[in-house]
């Protein structure tokens, strides 16, 4: 029984050095605040804006470069990549917004988890903004 334990902890600690953490504790997910765009955000499609999110207490980071793509009404929109192998540490990112039709939009911040932004608009003309 005592030997049987010793090699499950030994294997325990195997597979955890194999992986890179720890075995017992669950899979670190980060999910980077996005702190632009907001839910009062309005994008001018063509015109350029920063996706920004906080870097702050990051884990690990196993995949360094992040992917901005457009989401709506829960659904991401593989059509409308705004940005991609950017590093995911660097807290922004310059997109151009969308060509589409105006209304409620998203962006989702994909890296080592994935993460999307409160709905904003998009308009298709600056006049159509406050
Ligand atoms: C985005 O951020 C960069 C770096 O801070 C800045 O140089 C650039 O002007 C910003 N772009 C917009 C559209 O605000």
């Amino acid at each position: 029984m005592k030997s049987f334990t010793i090699a499950a902890t030994t294997l325990l600690s195997l597979s955890a050095a194999v992986l890179g953490r720890p075995a017992d504790s669950p899979a670190e997910v980060w999910a980077p605040h996005i702190t632009s765009p907001t839910a009062e955000t309005v994008w001018t499609i063509r015109q350029k804006y920063n996706v920004t999110w906080d870097t702050s207490n990051p884990p690990k980071v196993t995949n360094p470069f992040g992917l901005v793509v457009l989401r709506s009404g829960g659904d991401t929109q593989w059509n409308h990549m705004l940005a991609y192998g950017f590093k995911i540490l660097d807290g922004s990112v310059q997109v151009t917004a969308p060509d589409v039709n105006g209304g409620d939009y998203s962006v989702v911040l994909m890296g080592d988890s994935n993460n999307w932004s409160p709905d904003f608009s998009i308009v298709s003309s600056a006049s159509n903004s406050i």
